[in-house]
């Protein structure tokens, strides 16, 4: 088989593939083309492609001649009819925003495969590129917090003082708010942590962050390790104490999600009133909504002195580290999608790949696809 990587478009930094994980399709059998330049942005460049084994070339022979092209962001929607009938597309899809593109691929017989889609079950944990990018983001969300304040985040006992260490509030202790605690305490903040899964309470503790118990939490084990939607009086009692911990804390790391919905609404403009100019809120979540209610996606915005980051693209600016995750969780992929030679096994009876495809053979497969555009079809 011959696998292509693409050059992203927009702002995009990070590429699928790095020349190390091209190096390790080849022993697989895989054939590689590389667009020209496609690493240029996370630092790497034609002449390691090629010596990883990999021919560099242009985009369209790119797109031509692989039999499944890999890429970080959806190719631009005037690319779709260069694609084939049987073709293979493996990118990070986010199917909503992009339903009538997938639409168009599906028409055209190419096979989807939805990244972000790869079921978080334990099998395919080492696939999970969500769960890679939601750690790069929770890093550096804790590193450009820590550049914006105006204090320290240790302790300092020092000739001139004593200087008390930062207080975290981190909201939502899944891979994201993990790291976060984790990185907050190498930098020595004091943390302060609220989920609504009881589960996460003791890796809370293990890293050194303090669980803010609320009683009365949903929980629901089919929801497969992730949150649910609370009760409107869990909610009220929750905001109570965010509230309390939030006028207390220099910054606020907030991670809080349900999948396919609009992220909990946790810090009220209330509370941004009431808390410390100076302070910092980095919300992960602005993409989906945002935990805070001041959060503009995309955008910084500075409210009583309390800076509010909504960036949604932190990965893209840890290209480096973010790429070799990301190509390492395909190849993990890849490793149940082809043969010992190489070639290509697409085995729908297959879980993971049934739930990562999200058109084939010119139908929707994915069950997760089919209801979040149902769902948006009902909105
Ligand atoms: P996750 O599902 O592993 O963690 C979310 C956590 O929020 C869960 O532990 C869940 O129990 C908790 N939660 C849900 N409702 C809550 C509530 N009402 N109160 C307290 N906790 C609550 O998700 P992951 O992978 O850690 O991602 C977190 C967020 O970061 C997502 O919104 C994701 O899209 C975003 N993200 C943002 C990036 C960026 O560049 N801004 C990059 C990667 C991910």
């Amino acid at each position: 088989m011959i696998a292509g990587i693409l050059r992203e478009t927009g702002n995009e930094n990070r590429v699928a593939l790095l020349p190390g994980e091209v190096a390790i399709l080849k022993k697989m059998g895989i054939e590689v083309l590389v667009e020209t330049q496609a690493g240029e942005r996370a630092f790497a460049s034609d002449k390691e492609y090629q010596a990883a084994g990999a021919t560099v070339t242009d985009r369209s022979e790119v797109i031509k001649k692989s039999a499944m092209v890999l890429t970080v962001n959806p190719p631009l929607e005037d690319e779709v009819r260069v694609f084939a009938d049987g073709q293979i597309l493996c990118t990070v899809l986010s199917p909503v925003e992009n339903h009538l593109w997938l639409d168009r691929m599906r028409e055209q017989g190419v096979t989807v495969m939805a990244l972000d889609l790869i079921p978080r079950t334990t099998r395919a944990q080492s696939m999970d590129i969500l769960s890679s990018m939601a750690t790069v983001a929770g890093y550096k969300a804790v590193i450009e917090a820590a550049s914006m304040l105006p204090r320290f985040f240790p302790m300092f006992m020092s000739a001139a003082g004593t200087i008390k260490p930062a207080k975290v509030l981190i909201l939502g202790a899944g891979v994201a708010g993990l790291q976060a605690i984790a990185v907050s305490r190498k930098l020595g903040a004091s943390v302060e942590v609220f989920d609504v899964r009881s589960a996460v309470k003791e890796e809370v503790k293990s890293l050194g962050g303090k669980f803010i118990e609320v009683e009365g939490a949903k929980e629901d084990a089919a929801a497969g390790g992730y949150a649910v939607e609370q009760t409107d009086e869990f909610r009220k009692k929750q905001s109570e104490l965010i509230h309390q911990r939030a006028i207390a804390a220099d910054v606020v790391i907030a991670t809080a999600m349900i999948p396919g919905k609009r992220a909990p609404l946790l810090i009220m403009k209330e509370t941004v009133a009431s808390m410390k100019p100076g302070s910092v809120i980095i919300d992960l979540a602005a993409a989906t909504g945002g935990n805070c209610e001041l959060t503009r996606n995309g955008e910084t915005v500075v409210v009583n002195g309390v800076t509010i980051v909504g960036k949604s693209d932190y990965p893209s600016f840890m290209p480096s580290d973010a790429s070799k995750m990301f190509g390492n969780n395909i190849i993990n992929l890849l490793k149940i999608m082809v043969d010992k030679e190489g070639n290509l096994k697409l085995d729908m009876n297959d879980d993971i790949v049934r739930g990562t495809a999200a058109v084939h053979n010119k139908e929707y497969v994915s069950q997760r696809v089919k209801q979040l555009l149902e769902a948006k079809q009902t909105v």
